[in-house]
């Protein structure tokens, strides 16, 4: 099965990707995404007050300061369903690689991807989309793959959901298609445990090379094993900075027994203030106002059979504080440490939401920024 470009070593996809100005593979130490801002209440489950609406209007607002902020990327969730609870958390959402088309032409630099469920979606369909974003942007579209976690969404599709290891065997063969679609200018024949592919043809390919960067959020042994083969980034869930650096270890242990190498993102919301004491009444109001009849519902499995939820289960609480992710709560010479010491475990990026992502992103910008410079970060 391919691992990176078909006849690339992993040095000469780097090469490659840093002659065509990705974003994603620039100097800076961390790197910075917004992450979330295509569905209601973004990643934060409560009801405390906030400017943040879904509308194309604001989406692009936020879109537009990250960009002018510097950031990397905009990464969105792929949704399609609410997760329930008093604020049907996410159950207003947009469609991943429309939303990153629209971004494209709303902003300069910044990458803009797509988050997409395979299963829900034909892999030359897809990779037709994501060049046709890539020409729109200039070469910033990345994608997301996930292979679908939460049963009800699934099941909107039509049939049962694979069990979790088929879907991985489905991801490798799905991206093996995507990745010759992108590559290749004869016609394709592929024939697998899914797929039957007859003579097919993509053109134009992408302007990034040699494709798109890609981005998996796989935690079990077959999702860190799939991403360490296929992707350039695997985005994490961690609980703190030790186990951040020993599933960054073990994915980049697997990825060298390929003869590749990959980056590691983590994701949480920002929770940030001039002072400790605003700082922890935020908190208490983000918690005290939390949809905990959601954070209960997602912590109880929601049929997902999926090992990055089960390691959360206990805590609702970071739930609601950010999906599950790494919170980074303090002033912001505080969360510039926290930032260091996730980068010093090996964490290359950090994608992050905002109770209020217009209004915060632009106090992370007058007062977390320049600091993480001074840290050495970024530049
Ligand atoms: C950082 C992160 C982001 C994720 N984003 C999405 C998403 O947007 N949509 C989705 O259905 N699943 C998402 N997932 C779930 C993953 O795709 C995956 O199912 C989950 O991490 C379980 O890993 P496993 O399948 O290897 O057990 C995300 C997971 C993580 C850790």
């Amino acid at each position: 099965m391919t691992t990176t470009a078909p006849g690339l070593s992993y040095e000469e996809l780097v090469a490659a990707r840093r002659a065509s100005g990705v974003a994603m593979f620039n100097d800076n130490k961390m790197k910075l995404g917004v992450f979330g801002s295509n569905c209601s209440h973004g990643l934060m489950a409560t009801h405390a007050e906030s400017t943040y609406e879904l509308s194309w209007q604001h989406t692009q607002k936020i879109a537009q300061i990250a960009d002018r902020l510097g950031f990397e990327a905009m990464l969105p969730v792929a949704r399609y369903r609410g997760m329930g609870g008093e604020t049907n958390f996410n159950g207003s959402n947009f469609e991943t690689h429309t939303w990153a088309a629209g971004l494209a032409q709303a902003t300069e630099n910044i990458m803009v991807f797509s988050t997409t469920h395979v299963p829900t979606k034909n892999p030359i369909v897809a990779a037709k989309e994501s060049v046709t974003v890539d020409h729109i942007s200039n070469g910033r579209f990345g994608l997301n793959m996930t292979m679908g976690w939460y049963k009800a969404e699934m099941e909107m599709f039509g049939g049962t959901q694979r069990e979790h290891d088929a879907r991985y065997r489905y991801g490798s063969e799905w991206i093996t298609i995507a990745k010759r679609m992108w590559t290749e200018g004869e016609g394709v024949d592929f024939q697998g445990e899914f797929f039957d592919i007859k003579d097919a043809f993509s053109d134009p390919k992408p302007i990034q090379q040699p494709y798109p960067v890609l981005v998996n959020a796989g935690n079990s042994p077959q999702g860190l094993e799939f991403c360490a083969r296929e992707c350039d980034f695997n985005f994490i869930a961690f609980a703190d900075p030790e186990e951040a650096r020993d599933t960054a270890a073990r994915v980049r242990s697997i990825a060298h027994s390929h003869k590749r190498d990959l980056g590691i993102l983590g994701y949480g919301n920002i929770i940030c203030r001039d002072t400790e004491k605003e700082t922890k009444a935020l908190l208490d109001h983000i918690l005290e106002k939390g949809d905990w009849e959601v954070a209960k519902m997602v912590s109880s499995g929601l049929g997902s059979e999926s090992g990055s939820f089960d390691k959360i289960k206990a805590l609702q609480e970071r739930f609601i504080l950010g999906y599950g992710g790494y919170p980074l709560i303090g002033t912001p010479e505080q969360i510039v440490e926290q930032m260091a010491g996730l980068s010093e475990a090996g964490i290359d990026g950090m994608m992050i939401g905002f109770l209020d992502y217009v209004e915060e992103l632009q106090y992370f910008g007058e007062r977390v920024l320049p600091l993480m410079k001074e840290a050495g970060l970024r530049s």
